[in-house]
């Protein structure tokens, strides 16, 4: 987290060399707010890495002296995230079993709660709110999709229905439209 004695110590010295230098550290934490601040596009060509590392993990190591570094440290976060979707989508598969019909499925209510309490919570775990928003809403909208196809494949453990969809199918897959 910061050190937040140091960042006041180091805006007092900004403060006295100029307050560009301590108002250029607050925009970037405007980044984390929706909207986000609209400044006009950086024409610099900068050496990199430029600026300082922003993460230290427990162990005490800085993150990260190279991009391969970095992506090797996302491919691991991105292989977690797959599995939390996973588990996610698990319990929306299950969530279509207490649809009646296919319309139920579409639930605005409940959609705006969900993204709004994401964007809400997102500042106090330091997410980005563009990302939560943008992140949840694709999140509703691909399951929406998925619970559609689980509604509409839905194949009645009764023997006889389960023939007739199974037909139903062989129909559809023989004789497309
Ligand atoms: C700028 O950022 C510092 C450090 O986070 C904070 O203490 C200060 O209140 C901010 N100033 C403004 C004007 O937002
Ligand atoms: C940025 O600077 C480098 C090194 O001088 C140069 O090779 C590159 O073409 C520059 N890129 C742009 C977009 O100006
Ligand atoms: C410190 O933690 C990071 C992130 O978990 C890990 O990738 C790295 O190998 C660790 N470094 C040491 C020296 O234990
Ligand atoms: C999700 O769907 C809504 C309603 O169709 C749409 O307004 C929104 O742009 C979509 N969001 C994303 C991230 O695709």
């Amino acid at each position: 987290m910061y050190k937040v004695s140091g960042m006041l110590g180091l805006l007092v010295v900004f403060r006295a060399v100029g307050i560009v230098l301590a108002s250029s550290y607050n925009l970037s934490e405007q980044c984390y707010f929706d909207p986000l601040p609209s400044i006009l596009p950086s024409t610099d060509n900068r050496t990199i890495p430029w600026g300082e590392p922003t993460i230290q993990y427990a162990n005490g190591t800085t993150c990260c002296s190279s991009l391969d570094e970095l992506r090797y440290q996302m491919d691991i976060i991105d292989a977690q995230l797959l599995q939390i979707l996973s588990t996610r989508e698990a319990h929306v598969r299950e969530a279509t079993r207490f649809k009646a019909t296919i319309a139920n499925i579409n639930d605005p209510s409940r959609i705006a709660q969900v993204i709004q309490g994401a964007v809400d919570a997102a500042p106090a775990v330091h997410l980005p709110q563009i990302v939560a928003q943008l992140v949840y809403e694709s999140i509703i909208n691909s399951s929406m999709l998925f619970e559609g196809c689980i509604f509409n494949t839905y194949e009645p453990a009764d023997p006889v229905d389960r023939i007739q969809v199974m037909n139903k199918i062989g129909e559809h897959v023989l004789r497309p439209e």
